[in-house]
């Protein structure tokens, strides 16, 4: 399946294909991109998903009047929101999301697979107190085969936050990955930057950028 052929499901937003976003895809794809690149560049697309996410939370009519006694008659955003990073790779997403969200709060999940189910499992949780009455913005890079993802969710159904209160952001997400988390919870918006044509047998996301989490925290 190619990126140009491929309708998203109508809970799944794809951010517009302009040639700013390909140019900034191109950059973080490409092997030899430096990890300094890779970090700025990676940093700007995540911008990007925070500022469309922030799209999808609701809002009031709000006038106001400005310096030449006129009204402008705009909106003004309702709820609370806070961030989840699903550990390790999310956690390179909540510098852009503070960058939109002055001293907004930041939740962590670390999931991993069983060693003998070899399903995933969660290993860690910590999360905002009121977590019920916020808006979620969930945050991995990379949305593979969805498993990860989609315990996350589970967690934050737990912690009693409404699936439509979800937002998930990522970068680059998988055809599978996509199908499976929506299938499981329609309510959740997915806001992603690209999706690609599907998974290599080690379930890796293709083309894809590789190991996004390593390529950003210079691991391997
Ligand atoms: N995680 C990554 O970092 N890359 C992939 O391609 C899939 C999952």
């Amino acid at each position: 399946m190619s990126s140009s052929v491929y309708t998203p499901p109508s809970q799944v937003k794809v951010l517009a294909s302009t040639s700013q976003l390909k140019g900034l895809m191109t950059i973080i794809r490409a092997k030899a991109t430096p990890r300094a690149d890779f970090i700025f560049y990676a940093d700007r697309i995540i911008r990007l998903l925070v500022e469309e996410g922030l799209n999808h939370l609701p809002v009031v009519d709000k006038a106001v009047e400005t310096p030449t006694g006129i009204n402008y008659h705009g909106l003004s955003f309702q709820g609370r929101i806070c961030g989840v990073s699903i550990m390790r790779a999310g956690e390179a997403m909540e510098q852009g999301l503070r960058e939109c969200c002055r001293s907004v709060r930041i939740g962590k999940i670390l999931i991993q697979r069983d060693e003998e189910t070899h399903q995933p499992k969660l290993f860690y949780a910590k999360l905002p107190n009121d977590i019920s009455s916020r808006y979620c913005l969930l945050l991995d890079p990379m949305l593979a085969t969805g498993g990860s993802a989609m315990k996350a969710v589970e967690v934050l159904l737990d912690n009693n936050v409404p699936e439509d209160h979800i937002i998930f952001l990522n970068l680059i997400a998988s055809p599978e990955g996509i199908a499976a988390f929506v299938e499981k919870f329609p309510k959740v918006k997915i806001v992603v930057g690209e999706v690609d044509a599907g998974l290599d047998a080690n379930k890796y996301i293709v083309p894809g950028c590789g190991d996004f989490g390593c390529r950003y925290f210079g691991t391997n």
